[in-house]
C-alpha cells in the first residue's frame, strides 16, 4: 500500500504537487486546524471521490484567532490526526510551521467584506475572516489545488471563501459538505472537547431549536418571531447567545421576503464559556 506523504515545508509540498500536476492528476485540498473528527473525515471522503489526489493541511492559524480566544489551548494531536488520515487514504498531510506561512516581516493579508460583514461571526470575532481568507488563499496558491471541500458547519466561512476565491480569480472549485452531527444532533466540532458530558447534552439544544425554527418558518411564522423565540429558548436553557437569526442563504443579508428568498438559520451561543456555532437550511 502506498504510504501517506508528509510535507512540512513549502518546498516539500511543491515537489509532490508539481509531480502530480505533471502527471495530469487533479488535486483536492482539505484545509483543517487538526483535532480531526468525523466532520473533517467527511470532507476527506468527498475529496477522495472528487479528485485523484487528496492533500489535508493541518495548521492552527494564529491570524484568525482574536486576543483572548482559544489559540493557545486549541486541541492539538498530530499523531492521532496522522493515523486518521492514513486510514482514510489521504495522499499527503501538510503540516506547515507558522514561520513557513508567515515569514518574518509578513504584512500582506486578504481583506474580505460582503458575506464577511454580515454581523454574524464577524461581529463577535473581529478580523477573523481576514485571517481565514489570508491563510486559505495561501494554502490554495502553495498547493495549486483544483478543488477544496468546506463544511457547511461554518456556513459564513464557506461563503467568504467562495467569494474570496472568485474575487482573486483562484482556479479552485469550492465544494460544500453538509454538517456531520452526533446522534443528539450536536454538530461535531473540535471545540466540543471542552464540554463536560452534561454540557454536551445541553449543547444539543442548539440543533433542536434550529430545527424547530425551520419548521415554524415553513408553517409561515415570521422570521422575526422565529429568531426571537429561538434566542429566548437558548437563553432559558442557560446559553449566552451571540446570535440566532434567519438570513438570506446566499448573501447572509437580513430577509426581506421570506416567501421567495432562500433561507438559512444560523446560531452562535456560549455554554460555560465554550463557543458553539451551527446552522441549517430551510428546505
Ligand atoms: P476547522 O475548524 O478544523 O474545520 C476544517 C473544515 O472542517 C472546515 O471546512 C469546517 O467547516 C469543516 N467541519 C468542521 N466541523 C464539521 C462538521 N461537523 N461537519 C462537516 N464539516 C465540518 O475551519 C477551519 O478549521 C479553519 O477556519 C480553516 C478553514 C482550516 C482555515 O484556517
Amino acid at each position: 500500500m502506498k504510504k501517506m506523504e508528509i510535507a512540512r515545508t513549502g518546498d516539500e509540498l511543491r515537489l509532490h504537487c508539481d509531480a502530480w500536476r505533471d502527471l495530469g492528476y487533479t488535486i483536492a485540498l482539505v484545509p483543517t486546524m487538526g483535532a480531526l473528527h468525523e466532520g473533517h473525515m467527511k470532507l476527506v471522503e468527498t475529496a477522495k471521490r472528487r479528485a485523484d489526489i487528496v492533500i489535508v493541511s493541518i495548521f492552527v492559524n494564529p491570524l484568525q484567532f482574536g486576543k483572548g480566544e482559544d489559540f493557545d489551548r486549541y486541541p492539538r494531536n498530530e499523531e492521532a490526526d496522522l493515523e486518521k488520515l492514513r486510514a482514510a487514504k489521504a495522499d499527503l498531510a501538510w503540516l506547515p510551521r507558522a514561520e513557513e506561512l508567515y515569514p518574518p516581516g509578513f504584512c500582506t493579508t486578504v481583506h474580505v467584506e460582503g458575506p464577511a460583514r454580515a454581523g454574524l461571526e464577524d461581529a463577535h470575532r473581529p478580523g477573523h475572516f481576514d485571517g481565514v481568507a489570508t491563510v486559505v488563499a495561501k494554502l490554495f496558491i502553495a498547493s495549486g489545488c483544483h478543488l477544496a471541500p468546506f463544511g457547511e458547519k461554518d456556513y459564513q466561512q464557506l461563503l467568504v471563501v467562495r467569494r474570496m476565491t472568485r474575487d482573486l480569480g483562484l482556479p479552485v472549485e469550492i465544494v460544500p459538505v453538509p454538517t456531520v452531527r452526533e446522534e443528539s444532533g450536536l454538530a461535531l466540532s473540535s471545540r466540543n472537547a471542552y464540554l463536560s458530558p452534561e454540557r454536551r447534552k445541553t449543547a444539543a439544544l442548539i440543533y433542536e431549536e434550529l430545527e424547530r425554527a425551520a419548521k415554524r418558518l415553513k408553517q409561515g411564522v415570521s422570521a422575526e418571531a422565529v429568531a426571537f423565540d429561538g434566542r429566548q429558548a437558548l437563553i432559558d436553557a442557560g446559553f449566552e447567545v451571540d446570535y440566532f437569526v434567519v438570513r438570506n442563504a446566499e448573501t447572509l443579508r437580513p430577509v426581506k421576503d421570506q416567501r421567495t428568498e432562500p433561507l438559512r438559520i444560523l446560531a452562535a451561543a456560549r455554554l460555560d464559556g465554550v463557543r458553539l456555532i451551527d446552522n441549517i437550511p430551510v428546505a
